[in-house]
């Protein structure tokens, strides 16, 4: 049953993206699975929610608003830009078209532009992936590889950083929540090496 799901999402996605994005799927994966098994998460599941997390990502703004109107996120993310909505209707795609109900997996593919307080292993596994997989290239990367050997918060919290400061350089709007994850993930390790010394 798995390997057929995962032979199905394989089609639907690779279809559904331009080559590039297809490239990078496949290296989220890679990255995905094997900062699962690092780190004691299920690997099939971080697996699944690599390939599908950019599914959505070349819909147009009226298709993806189609399927958020249905979310409780229009509300929040309605007036920000429309690349956010992927990562909602992405789960959205999930659960509806290919019957996936482990609460996990969705909001990992929910989560992964954002994240979010609180964040579990596996959301963090895939929003890191995301960061690092194997054909990013953009300046600091390396730093983010790096900082993944010691810490996937540490890493995950400069991945934040450094998308928060483009944001800002771009003169964009910042979605709040990018921000409330960011700080909690600060405070996360802030309390982790608290309680170390
Ligand atoms: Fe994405
Ligand atoms: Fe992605």
């Amino acid at each position: 049953m798995s390997k057929e799901l995962i032979e199905r999402i394989e089609k639907a996605v690779q279809a559904a993206l331009p080559g590039k994005r297809w490239k990078h799927t496949l290296g989220v994966r890679e990255s995905a699975v094997s900062l699962a098994h690092e780190h004691g998460v299920d690997p099939f599941k971080a697996e699944v929610s690599a390939l599908l997390h950019d599914y959505a990502k070349y819909w147009s703004r009226d298709d993806l608003w189609s399927i958020m109107l249905k979310l409780p996120e229009a509300a929040e993310m309605g007036d920000f830009d429309h690349q956010l909505w992927h990562a909602p209707v992405g789960a959205y795609l999930a659960e509806h078209e290919f019957g996936i109900t482990d609460t996990e997996i969705l909001d990992a593919i929910r989560y992964h532009t954002s994240g979010r307080p609180g964040m579990n292993m596996l959301e963090k596994v895939l929003c890191l992936a995301d960061y690092i997989e194997p054909n990013r290239d953009y300046e600091g990367v390396e730093v983010l590889r790096n900082a993944s050997k010691r810490s996937i918060e540490e890493a995950l919290l400069l991945g934040m950083d450094l998308t928060i400061r483009l944001l800002i350089e771009k003169q964009k709007t910042i979605f709040p929540f990018t921000i409330i994850s960011r700080n909690a993930m600060l405070l996360e390790l802030k309390k982790r090496k608290g309680a170390n010394t």
